[in-house]
């Protein structure tokens, strides 16, 4: 199911929000993302990047570890921002860790870090054929 118009705008202003927190001194690329949950709540997320730099964190898993991790799952839709000439889409890595807790069909949207379009797209037709056990 994609979410109306003012709905995902209020999930693009709210990663938006969490990019501006983002700790990224080795990169300077800022990243924010925010979930949706199926009642209504946004849990979001930035990227934390450290001096030993394996050991970064992405935004999308970060949002996805809180929301987790404080027991909310069922989620409705995810969006991401990142990027100043290209929108950033998640990483391989964080599109394993949202197949874990989320539907194929979750909508994922994604746009740069300011303005521009925002694309639409699905968790499965990012991260096709993934691996799961069941
Ligand atoms: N990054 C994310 O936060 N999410 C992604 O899906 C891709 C990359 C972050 C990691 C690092 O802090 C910065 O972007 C540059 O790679």
């Amino acid at each position: 199911m994609t979410l109306d118009a003012q709905m995902r705008r209020k999930l693009i202003a709210a990663a938006r929000e969490a990019a501006a927190r983002a700790y990224c001194p080795y990169s300077n690329y800022p990243v924010g993302a925010a979930l949706l949950t199926r009642d209504g709540r946004i849990v979001t997320g930035c990227n934390i990047e450290n001096v030993s730099f394996g050991l970064t964190l992405c935004a999308e898993r970060v949002a996805l570890v809180k929301a987790v991790s404080e027991g909310l799952c069922g989620f409705a839709a995810l969006a991401v921002v990142g990027g100043e000439q290209t929108a950033a889409a998640p990483c391989g890595a964080c599109r394993q860790m949202l197949a874990e807790f989320c539907t194929p069909e979750m909508p994922v949207y994604y746009a740069r870090l300011t303005g521009g379009r925002c694309v639409a797209t699905t968790l499965d037709a990012l991260l096709p054929r993934a691996f799961l056990k069941n």
